[in-house]
Parts: structure tokens; sequence; C-alpha cells
């Protein structure tokens, strides 16, 4: 019968981080998932997001009711100011819906750029965010991979993505990682990605960045957003899916927000606003409409000159413990002489590093050393502390001598 299915495969990140939920060890270390963690291992709440949360939850304005299509308008505009600049925001030229995190934004980018701007083939990078892949042909997108890191050289292959960007087809999407690239962490500097840019005017293609963590790459919002400002100084239109699921640890609220910036006003024509109709109607025919939530807790605090300082500074502490825990890593490897490249744990950015290990490495790192870390060996450096950081580079060792 039609109904006898075989099981979905699994999810490549979740179902790691399922396996370390059910393993009773008191060895287990997750290193899975991208959630940041404290120095103690819990995921964390910002500060300026508790405050917003108690204020909301202490107002007796609260209510349950449906919010618009385009969801929370206050998030919304604030999310564009975050992302293009005020001075872009205020031209009018941007349409910005409150999505169910970054993966409705990101499904509603492809949808958009498929049902409504006629795109036929999206472009990939290798490696990617599996859920990337996943989501392309669920689009109706055809799936076309682009080179991207350089697994010998733990590094952008810069080279290799123009070559293969610059066959993609007129019209054609190029999914792009604004920073802090998942899984290798290995982001393109400035001015290469004013050669992307180049390619990706030459050759109009409808370029969707996923921004996953702005902030969380280099601790400076507006450095970590480079990538999107520099193709808007160019003239390009862009979509931008932006989830504040890491950079406001408000992971399971589910905060994010699409938006397009468009470069030219047709005179008569009010483009922003039929663009944001647009991926409204697409919203309304994939959830209806977000919840409210996380979303005011978000606008609050980016709303509020206090709470929003508090935010920023406490975004550079996260990534100073980031950046501590990638050093304390490859200190740790290389004081124990592991064979293999360990430079790059320093050298990448955000939460995840590609340590090069083997498929049946990393099994062994699971079944015998209880870490857990996804098959292509991508670990979350947010998931390492003080108490486990030697026992990783322990087992490390291990796995790669036997
Ligand atoms: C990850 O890559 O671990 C995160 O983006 C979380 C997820 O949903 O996969």
């Amino acid at each position: 019968s039609k109904w006898d299915v075989l099981a979905a495969p699994r999810d490549p990140i979740l179902a790691i981080h399922q396996a370390y939920q059910q393993d009773p060890s008191p060895l287990a270390v997750n290193v899975s998932v991208g959630a940041y963690r404290d120095a103690g291992g819990n995921v964390h709440e910002f500060r300026a997001v508790r405050d917003a949360r108690l204020s909301i939850a202490a107002s007796s304005t609260y209510d349950h009711a449906y919010l618009p299509i385009s969801g929370l308008e206050h998030l919304a505009s604030q999310s564009a100011r975050l992302i293009y600049g005020d001075d872009v925001f205020e031209s009018g030229r941007i349409a910005c819906l409150h999505t169910v995190s970054g993966s409705c934004a990101l499904r509603l980018a492809l949808s958009l750029a498929s049902r409504v701007l006629g795109a036929e083939e999206a472009h990939v990078s290798l490696p990617a965010w599996p859920n990337h892949v996943q989501m392309v042909p669920m689009e109706a997108l055809k799936l076309a991979r682009y080179r991207y890191y350089d697994y010998d050289r733990h590094a952008v292959d810069i080279d290799g993505m123009l070559a293969d960007l610059g066959k993609a087809k007129r019209g054609d999407v190029v999914l792009l990682q604004a920073c802090a690239h998942n899984p290798s962490g290995a982001d393109l500097k400035e001015r290469e990605w004013r050669r992307v840019a180049d390619v990706v005017q030459q050759r109009r293609l409808v370029p969707v960045f996923d921004m996953a963590y702005q902030g969380l790459a280099s601790g400076d919002m507006e450095e970590d957003v480079c990538a999107v400002r520099t193709f808007v100084r160019k003239g390009i239109n862009v979509i931008v899916a932006q989830s504040f699921s890491k950079n406001l640890g408000l992971y399971n609220s589910r905060v994010g927000t699409v938006s397009v910036c468009v470069a030219d006003k047709v005179p008569g024509r009010d483009t922003a606003t039929n663009l944001l109709s647009q991926l409204s109607w697409l919203a309304r025919g994939m959830y209806s409409s977000p919840p409210a939530h996380g979303a005011l807790i978000a606008a609050k605090v980016m709303g509020d000159d206090t709470l929003r300082a508090k935010w920023l500074l406490e975004i550079k502490e996260v990534v100073g413990r980031i950046g501590k825990m990638r050093e304390r890593l490859r200190d740790e490897l290389e004081r124990r002489k592991v064979a293999g490249h360990w430079k790059h744990i320093t050298q990448t950015k955000g939460m995840f590093v590609l340590l090069g290990l083997t498929y049946s490495q990393v099994e062994r790192m699971r079944v015998l050393h209880h870490i857990y870390l996804t098959g292509n060996s991508r670990i979350n450096i947010a998931g390492l502390n003080e108490n486990n950081v030697a026992q990783v580079a322990e087992a490390i060792a291990e796995v790669v001598q036997n």
C-alpha cells in the first residue's frame, strides 16, 4: 500500500543532539547543534533578554490575539535597520516580514525567488547547512552546488567559488551565508565579497543571504553584515533571511525576518510594498502568521537604548569566550602533538569548525568517548568549556592515532 512508507532520513544535526540527550554517561559532551552554551555548559539567556522577558510578563496589556501575516511590525523594522542600516531603511526600498525564525525566512526567500521571480535553480555552498540542501527542492528549485571550502587548505576556495558561480544562469538563486559559515566557520574577506558581488551582478543572479549569526562572528553587528551591505551599495537587489535564534538566544521562540532590498525605485510603483504583499501571501499559505512572544522580547531589546547596549556588550563577551575556547582546543591538540591541521581552529569564526576527521573517527568519538559532533566532523566550539576541552582533545588524539 502507498501508506507503507519508508522512514524519512534522520536529520544529520538534530539526530546527534537527540542521541546525546539519551546518553546517560556523565562524560557525555554535546558539541553538535549550534546553540551557544555558557562556561557552565548551559544554553544561555542573554541578560537583556531576561530583562525584556520579565518586563513583558509584568505588563497588563499582554494578549494572545493573532499577529498580522507579516508579523510584528516593530520587530521587522528593527531587524531591517540592523541589516541595512538606518539610511537604507529610511529610503523606502525594503520589504521586511517577521517570520517563524530563520528556517521559514529561508523557505519564504526561496519561495519568492521560485514562484514570484521565476528562478529555476539554486546554488548552494559545498559544504552547507544540510537544511539548505533539503529546502531547495521543496521550493521547486533545482539544486546546484558551488565550491566553497577547501578541505586541504582549511580555508575558503574563493577561486573555485567564483568559477562555479560564473557558470550560473541568469536569474538563478545563489544562497550565501553572510557570516560564520555553517559548517566550516570560514568566511570571505570584504574584498572577496566584492568579487562575488561582481559575478552576481554580471550574471544577474538572485542573492539570498542566510544570516543566522549576525554579531557572533566578529562581535560587531555592522562588521558581520558587510557582505549584504557590499551588495546593496553596488546596487544589487538582495533577499536576506535573518535569524534571532543565536544572537538573541531565542531558539525555541522562533524569531526571524525575511527582507528584500531593491536597488531602484520604479516611478509610480511601490515595489517594496508589493514585495511585502507577495511575501505575506506566501507566508499565509505556509504558516499563516508568526508567534508573538519571542518577537516582543527581541523588538524590546533592539528598540530600547539601555537593553540594546547591554545586549551588544554581551555579544562581545560571548564572542570572546568562543575565541578563547578556540585557542584552548588548538593548544590542547598541539601540546599533545596530534597529527593533523589545527591552526584553522583559531582562524575560523563563529560557533563552528570542521576538524577534518573521517566519518568513522567521528563515530568512534561518539561511541567510545561520548562526544557528540556531526558526521562531517563539525564541532560547536560554544559547547566547550574548561571542564571538557581537555577531554575532547584527548578523544581527538585517540581517534586520530587509532
Ligand atoms: C545548527 O546548524 O546546528 C543550527 O543551525 C541548528 C539547526 O537547526 O540545525
